[in-house]
């Protein structure tokens, strides 16, 4: 039986280096034309391959990103364990980059970009941290990270989770019932959300509604829960403040919308974060010994929720 790796060729040098270390037995393949497709039982990529349904024997589909939503979740054969990359470095990464955005909207970033561009020297309004309410939509392994490093500034901490959940110092939401609470009570709403059918287009203009006046937006979810419009007209009546945006829909964001030239925007490429491989390696190693052992996979996906 083989592992077979569909991703890029400086991943796959050193996740090969791991695993002929680790798991010196388990053929560790990249080239999906040389091998058997009857002794494929791991596959990693990106994306479903076409012929996916070829590897008859796969037991486990890993996804080499943090998100699940690019699978065809529904005709995926039932048998087959699809598995979200859960690792430290997209972690680390997460926890920088809305610890930036956050700071950014904290500081009003967007209001000096346009004053240097203006030429102007002026200070304007700061609130202080305890003064300024964080809350984070998603409470999974990213969302907690990113919580975690956003704590020593001493910015109020909120969540909000599809189901209920413990953090100490932070006040726990959950349920659709609970969100418009949780809304009303932060100044920077951060959304990590995986992408499903629930929360495809949950930051709408209701919930820029239910936010308090002048609210900024760090948004590294998907682009496919923003409805972009909605978030130009909350920005232009200045009931929100401003937005750091990673993700768009579609992606790369067209030349000449909206979003490009909002002055309260700062745009980033979908770059937050990223699988890092020398991590990564190690927990698909880890999870391919705990499913040898019988154990669930970390990171496994429940697909009655989606992810
Ligand atoms: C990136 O968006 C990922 O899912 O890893």
């Amino acid at each position: 039986m083989a592992f077979l790796f569909n991703s890029d060729a400086e991943r796959a040098k050193i996740f090969a280096a791991a695993f002929a270390r680790e798991l010196p037995s388990l053929p560790f393949i990249t080239d999906a034309a040389s091998v058997d497709p009857e002794t494929v039982k791991y596959l990693i990529t990106w994306t479903a391959p076409a012929d996916l349904a070829r590897y008859r024997n796969l037991e486990i589909l890993f996804s080499i990103g943090a998100g699940v939503d690019q699978f065809p979740l529904a005709t995926l054969p039932e048998k087959v364990k699809l598995v979200r990359m859960v690792e430290d470095g997209i972690a680390r990464m997460m926890q920088e980059y809305v610890t930036l955005g956050v700071l950014a909207l904290h500081r009003d970033l967007p209001g000096y970009i346009e004053q240097q561009r203006a030429e102007k020297w002026t200070a304007r309004p700061v609130r202080q941290a305890p003064d300024r309410r964080v809350g984070v939509l998603g409470l999974g392994n990213l969302g907690l990270a990113v919580l975690e490093r956003l704590r020593p500034f001493g910015f109020p901490l909120s969540g909000w989770s599809r189901s209920p959940r413990a953090v100490e110092g932070v006040a726990c939401h959950h349920g659709m019932d609970q969100l418009p609470e949780f809304l009303a009570a932060i100044d920077i709403l951060v959304c990590l959300l995986p992408l499903t059918s629930e929360t495809h287009g949950i930051l709408n203009a209701d919930l820029f509604k239910a936010l308090p006046q002048g609210a900024g937006l760090v948004h590294a979810g998907r682009g496919q829960q923003l409805d972009a419009a909605a978030l130009i007209d909350a920005l232009d009546s200045g009931h929100l403040s401003g937005a750091v945006l990673d993700v768009t829909d579609p992606e790369p964001l067209p030349a000449e919308h909206a979003l490009w030239r909002h002055p309260r925007i700062i745009l980033t490429p979908h770059i937050a974060s990223a699988t890092q491989p020398e991590t990564a390696a190690q927990t698909v190693i880890t999870n391919i010994r705990r499913h040898e052992a019988g154990l669930d996979p970390i990171g496994l996906v429940d697909r009655s929720r989606g992810y």
